[in-house]
């Protein structure tokens, strides 16, 4: 069983590049992302309190997502910046949603398969910040962040073939990373998380 999972494409220089250029704005959109990744994974519980096998683990991820905001938060305020009302939903997170099947159980795997791929190219995004920031309590920090976003990545496989055969959970999953290649591909630039 392999739980986890290559993607399809690797973020671009200019994405990265952007990000550098405008640190300010990349820390407040990603304290954003956390925050709504700890809400997204309580949204599961709401919405699938039937699913028992899972909730200890959608619960834990909550947590540790909303710690992440506590941590960015933190940096925030030690540069001095605030939180605002202006950032909307996100274009990247919005249009692979478009894309899900409609059935309820079709929807179940499609948001646990979104997930996992969501927290996947947040990985790959961590990685690539750790690597270029110079200070390095935030190389740390960011490091830090990649090896749990990695995780989770993992976890909401996991989670998927607790109700779903394998086969079906790899060959969606397989569809699923060959459209965030394009919905990220598709995105304007900009110095954000996507
Ligand atoms: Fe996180
Ligand atoms: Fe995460």
């Amino acid at each position: 069983m392999k739980l986890n999972l290559d993607l399809a494409c690797d973020s671009s220089p200019e994405w990265l590049a952007a990000v550098m250029d405008d640190f300010d704005a990349f820390l407040l959109d990603h304290a954003d992302c956390e925050r709504k990744a700890s809400a997204m994974a309580m949204s599961f519980v709401a919405k699938y309190p039937d699913r028992s096998a899972i909730i200890p683990e959608l619960i834990e991820t909550a947590i540790e997502e909303l710690e992440h905001f506590q941590q960015v938060y933190q940096l925030m305020e030690k540069r001095g910046l605030s939180l605002t009302h202006s950032i909307g939903e996100d274009p990247y997170v919005k249009a692979l949603i478009k894309r899900c099947h409609s059935g309820r159980e079709e929807r179940f795997l499609d948001r646990l398969l979104i997930a996992s791929v969501v927290e996947t190219r947040g990985a790959e995004r961590f990685r690539l910040v750790s690597e270029a920031l110079e200070d390095p309590e935030m190389h740390r920090f960011y490091k830090i962040l990649w090896a749990s976003e990695a995780k989770h990545g993992h976890i909401f496989v996991k989670m998927a073939l607790n109700y779903f055969e394998h086969d079906r959970v790899y060959d969606r999953l397989a569809w699923w990373v060959e459209q965030e290649a394009e919905v990220l591909n598709g995105l304007a630039i900009r110095s954000a998380l996507h």
